[in-house]
C-alpha cells in the first residue's frame, strides 16, 4: 500500500499531533501541566500547545489559523501584541521562549509556540528576542484593490482605513461583513515574511461582548491572524476570487486545496508546535 503522504510532510505531523492531542486531552483540564512535561520536545519552545484560532470549516486543514491579538496605539495604528520574553530552563539548558500568562486577565497562556508548524518556527521574526515595533504593515502585492490605493508598500495599517467596514465589498458574497487586509508582521529585514491578515468587523465586536479571551485579544472590531494555512502552508484570503464554488465567498479560502476557514469563529485548537530551531 502506497502512503499517500512522505514520512517528513506536514500531514504525518498532523497525524501524529491529532493522535496525541486526542488521547491527552481525554485526561481533562487537570491534565495541562502534563501534556508540557510529557511531549516537550528538544529544540526550544516545541510541544503542545493549545492556539486560539479562526476555525476551520472544510477542506483538508487539520485545524484553525493562529490568531494574533493586536492592539491599536495612540495614533491609530494596528499592532500585533507578542508575548513577554523569558527565559525557562529546558532538559537542562536555559532557552528563551515568549509567553503571555492569562494574557490581560482573559486566563490564556499566549505563546510564541501558536505560530511554530509550517516553518515559520524557523524564521527569524519568530525568535523571542527579534527586534522589531510589532506593527502590522502593508506587503508589496496586497490582497484587495482598496489597500493597493491607501497604502505604499511598508505602511501601517491604520483603523481610519477601515471606517467603511460595515459596507466594504470586493463583488465577492455579501458585502457589509467586515473589511480585510493583507500584510506581514515582524519581518523588518527578515529572509522569512510573516504573512497575516486583518479584518474588522461587527461581528467581532459582538462576540468581544461574550468571551474574554476575544475581548482581550481583539480591538474596536479588529481580529488578525497568521495566515498560512494549517494543510500545506499556502497562503489563504477572506472574500477571494473564484471561493463561491466552495461555499466560502464569505470565509477566508484557500485555494490551494480548497480548505476554509471561518474567521468569525475563534475556536481554541490543540496541537503539537514545533520547536525553534537550536
Ligand atoms: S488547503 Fe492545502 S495548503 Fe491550504
Amino acid at each position: 500500500m502506497s502512503d499517500k503522504y512522505p514520512d517528513d510532510s506536514g500531514r504525518r505531523r498532523f497525524v501524529k499531533g491529532v493522535v496525541g492531542g486526542a488521547t491527552l486531552a481525554g485526561v481533562g483540564a487537570t491534565g495541562a501541566a502534563a501534556i508540557n512535561s510529557a511531549t516537550t520536545s528538544p529544540g526550544a519552545g516545541g510541544g503542545s500547545t493549545q492556539a486560539y484560532a479562526i476555525e476551520n470549516i472544510a477542506g483538508p486543514a487539520p485545524r484553525g489559523m493562529p490568531q494574533i491579538p493586536l492592539e491599536i496605539d495612540s495614533e491609530g495604528y494596528l499592532k500585533g501584541v507578542w508575548p513577554e520574553v523569558k527565559s525557562v530552563t529546558q532538559n537542562g539548558i536555559t532557552v528563551q521562549i515568549a509567553e503571555t500568562e492569562d494574557f490581560k486577565g482573559s486566563g490564556v497562556t499566549y505563546s510564541s509556540e501558536w505560530f511554530q508548524y509550517c516553518g515559520v518556527e524557523s524564521y527569524g521574526g519568530i525568535q523571542p528576542d527579534y527586534d522589531s515595533d510589532n506593527y502590522f504593515v502593508s506587503g508589496s502585492n496586497p490582497g484587495y484593490a482598496w489597500q493597493s490605493e491607501a497604502y505604499s508598500e511598508g505602511d501601517r495599517l491604520h483603523v481610519d482605513d477601515f471606517s467603511d467596514y460595515r459596507e466594504w465589498g470586493n463583488g465577492v458574497g455579501q458585502a457589509g461583513l467586515g473589511k480585510p487586509a493583507t500584510g506581514r508582521w515582524r519581518s523588518e529585514d527578515a529572509e522569512d515574511v510573516i504573512p497575516i491578515q486583518v479584518i474588522r468587523s461587527e461581528e467581532i465586536m459582538e462576540l468581544a461582548e461574550e468571551d474574554p479571551w476575544i475581548e482581550a485579544s481583539t480591538q474596536e472590531g479588529f481580529v488578525a491572524w497568521l495566515n498560512k494555512c494549517t494543510h500545506f502552508c499556502c497562503v489563504p484570503k477572506y472574500k477571494t476570487e473564484g471561493s463561491a464554488k466552495f461555499n466560502a465567498e464569505n470565509d477566508v479560502y484557500c485555494q490551494c486545496h480548497q480548505s476554509v476557514y471561518d474567521p468569525y469563529s475563534i475556536v481554541q485548537t490543540l496541537f503539537t508546535a514545533r520547536p525553534r530551531p537550536n
